[in-house]
Parts: C-alpha cells; sequence; structure tokens
C-alpha cells in the first residue's frame, strides 16, 4: 500500500465477492424466484457494472443515459426505474421486455401511442413516515417518487392503464430512502405491497422492493434478517426484486489520501491531505469516518483537524481528538467509502482520483486518474 499513489480509491475484490455471494445465497434461502438488479447511480465505475452483469445481476438504471450504458456494456437485463427517461429509450425498453417502473403521467401519456402488447410495474408513492416514525428520509415533507397510494392517484392511475387493452401492470416497484435501512423500512414495504395487491386486485408477477439495505456490516441487520422479514409478509408468491447499491458497494471500497502539510495557526493545527471530502462525502452530511492512520509517529496531540485540499474552507474531514500527530507524507485510510461518493463527486480543480483493485495481494489500476484531456473532451475552445 506504500507504493500507491494518491489519492485513490482501492477496490478490494474479496470483499465485494463477498457481499453479491451473501446476497445471493440470503435470497436463494427465502424466495424461489428472485432478481438482483444492481443500482448503478450508487457506483457505476466500469468495472464495478461489468463485474455486476457477469453476477448475472439486471441493471437498474434511472435515467436514459444510464439506460444506454447498460447497453453499452452488454447488459441484456434491464430495470428501467425514475422519471428521466426519455420517450425513445422507455419505448424501446418496453419492446425488448425489459422491466419498466413507470411514476410519472407523461409515462402513461406515451403508454397510449403504443400498440404493441407491453408489460409495465408501477412505483407506488406511501407514507412510510406513518409506517416508522423519524426513520424516513423525507420526515413529514414526504417521498416525491411514484403515485401516491394514501390520496387516490395511484387507483387513477391503476383504472386508467386497466382500460388500455395493450397494457398489463406485471409488478409494483417500492423502494423509499430512509435514515435507518432498518428490518422496519422492508416491513413497511412489504405490508404496502400486499394491501395494494389486495385493494387493486392486481395479477402481478414482481415486487421490487428496492435498495437501501445494510452490507458487509456485520454489527448491522444482514440480508438473511432483511428478507425473512419481506418473505413473512409477502410468502413466497412473487419474484422478489432487489435493488441493491451501497449493500453491495460502500464496504469494499476504501480511500487512501497522503498528508501534504501540517501547520499551526492561532485555532488549530490543519492536517492537509491530498485527497478531499468531496471524494468522500460530497453532500458534506457525514459527521465521522471509518479511518486507519498509517504513521510511524508515536507522539499524540489534543487536537488536530484533518482537512482537504480544496481552497473552500469547509472542506475539513475531521477533528482528532488525543491521536497520534500525523506528520508530512503519512496516510489516512477511509474505510467502506464505495457508495455515493465516486459518482457523486465533482471535478472541482483536481480530476476524479485513479481507482485500483486489490486481488490476491496485489494492486493494480482499474481506472486512471482524470487528466486535462478528459475533462476538455468535446468542449469548444474561444478561437
Ligand atoms: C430506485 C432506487 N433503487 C435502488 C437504489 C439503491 O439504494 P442503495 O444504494 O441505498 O441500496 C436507489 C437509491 O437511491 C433508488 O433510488
Amino acid at each position: 500500500m506504500e507504493k500507491l499513489i494518491t489519492p485513490c480509491y482501492i477496490l478490494n475484490k474479496h470483499l465485494l465477492d463477498e457481499n453479491i455471494t451473501s446476497m445471493k445465497n440470503a435470497l436463494n434461502e427465502h424466495f424461489s424466484n428472485w432478481i438482483i438488479g444492481y443500482s448503478f447511480k450508487t457506483n457505476s465505475l466500469l468495472y464495478v457494472i461489468d463485474y455486476m452483469k457477469h453476477q448475472n445481476c439486471y441493471a437498474e438504471v434511472v435515467s436514459h443515459q444510464e439506460y444506454e450504458l447498460a447497453k453499452h456494456i452488454g447488459y441484456k437485463n434491464i430495470i428501467y426505474n425514475g422519471p428521466m427517461k426519455s420517450q425513445e429509450t422507455f419505448v424501446e425498453a418496453l419492446n425488448n421486455n425489459a422491466i419498466v417502473n413507470i411514476e410519472t403521467h407523461r409515462e402513461i401519456e406515451w403508454l397510449k401511442n403504443i400498440t404493441k402488447n407491453v408489460a409495465i410495474g408501477l412505483r407506488i408513492n406511501f407514507d412510510l413516515e406513518k409506517y416508522c416514525p423519524n426513520e424516513s428520509a423525507c420526515g413529514t415533507e414526504g417521498g416525491r417518487f411514484g403515485f401516491c397510494f394514501e390520496n387516490g392517484v395511484l387507483e387513477q392511475v391503476i383504472a386508467e392503464i386497466k382500460t388500455m387493452p395493450n397494457v398489463t401492470i406485471k409488478g409494483i416497484h417500492l423502494h423509499v430512502s430512509t435514515k435507518t435501512r432498518s428490518l422496519n423500512i422492508y416491513k413497511a414495504i412489504a405490508n404496502v405491497a400486499k394491501q395494494v395487491i389486495e385493494k387493486y386486485n392486481l395479477d402481478i408477477d414482481y415486487v421490487d422492493v428496492g435498495g437501501g439495505f445494510f452490507g458487509g456490516m456485520p454489527e448491522k441487520p444482514s440480508f438473511n434478517e432483511y428478507f425473512q422479514t419481506i418473505k413473512t409478509i409477502l410468502g413466497d408468491n412473487y419474484t422478489i426484486i432487489v435493488e441493491p447499491g451501497a449493500s453491495l458497494i460502500a464496504s469494499p471500497f476504501d480511500y487512501l489520501a497522503s498528508v501534504i502539510d501540517v501547520k499551526d495557526t492561532t485555532y488549530n493545527r490543519f492536517v492537509v491531505l491530498d485527497g478531499s471530502r468531496n471524494d468522500l462525502d460530497p453532500q458534506f452530511k457525514k459527521s465521522s469516518y471509518l479511518y486507519e492512520l498509517h504513521t510511524k509517529n508515536a507522539d499524540t496531540i489534543c487536537t488536530q483537524v484533518v482537512a482537504g485540499y480544496t481552497c473552500m474552507e469547509h472542506d475539513r474531514l475531521m477533528t482528532l481528538k488525543n491521536n497520534v500527530a500525523l506528520q508530512l507524507n503519512d496516510r489516512v485510510l477511509f474505510k467502506k467509502v464505495g457508495s455515493y461518493t465516486m459518482c457523486l463527486a465533482p471535478n472541482f480543480i483536481k480530476y476524479a482520483p485513479l481507482v485500483y483493485l486489490y486481488e490476491e495481494n496485489e494492486y493494480r489500476i482499474i481506472k486512471k486518474q482524470w487528466g486535462i484531456n478528459e475533462y476538455i473532451a468535446g468542449a469548444k475552445k474561444y478561437e
């Protein structure tokens, strides 16, 4: 690890294998029919999405460009979600028997122009906060995806689709964003799925419970517990679709950065890294990190603020208390950082870092550091 060029992400292949295998084993244990749709948005590094294809995962995509990307790298099976479909790719996906979950009124209009027999799924918006107080990401503001169950919009949509002789509703989709990733969430999802199926007498093949699980974290709920919770309510009557992102890809990725400066000011000691919070917490929401300090120094210091290289004051990662005093060229390894990091990181003053694969005690580069050429690709000069 001493020889690695920093800053860099490191993908541990063994941990990735472990995560996908344990998810498959847990699904097999509980369901006769299941599909894993890997959530491209969570981390769409080429190596990762190609790996998931070789694991027989479907591509779970949420924009026409993600859809094109999945096709480009050879996915035959695609789950097409989200409000950002283009009409062209929407029609193409339906004609090619992709799993298409609709959630906007314009998709209903697009369906009216299709004459071929097609099957769709419906994304359901429901009041998660009611079932799991303080656990939903949006609280009483409510989630914004899908057709609302409680206010009757879902009912109207189902009625409208039932008037289309060539369109069949073959599934429902219930992904939600949460603060907790708890088992309770999946209890609520399964209960709402059951209510919707029964209330509207739906004859469907699949229930897509979305992503949002923990994975690769022994102290958190296991895949077995999640799927047991769902099965207790829904039985083994449907193809269960899961759309994991973070649970598969967060824990196998680390990020390594080197200390490029140590300085004392009136208020603080600052330890400046060649990495940035932009690469680790691009939404600036995290309050703590899992990390290892790689230093030969044994002296301790009561306070040091670990900061990123950017020229933004708020690019500060953490304050270390009573810890070993970091020195120039020491390294900090941030652990389990593969989800919603590299896909959201801005190209602010320094471009995407390189990525190593760690496999069988060796490191190899699976993505080069972006340079000026990648940054200006396709752009026009003034002259
Ligand atoms: C529709 C859908 N499916 C799956 C996921 C993946 O969620 P996670 O990465 O938390 O597993 C998301 C994330 O936002 C999503 O919006």
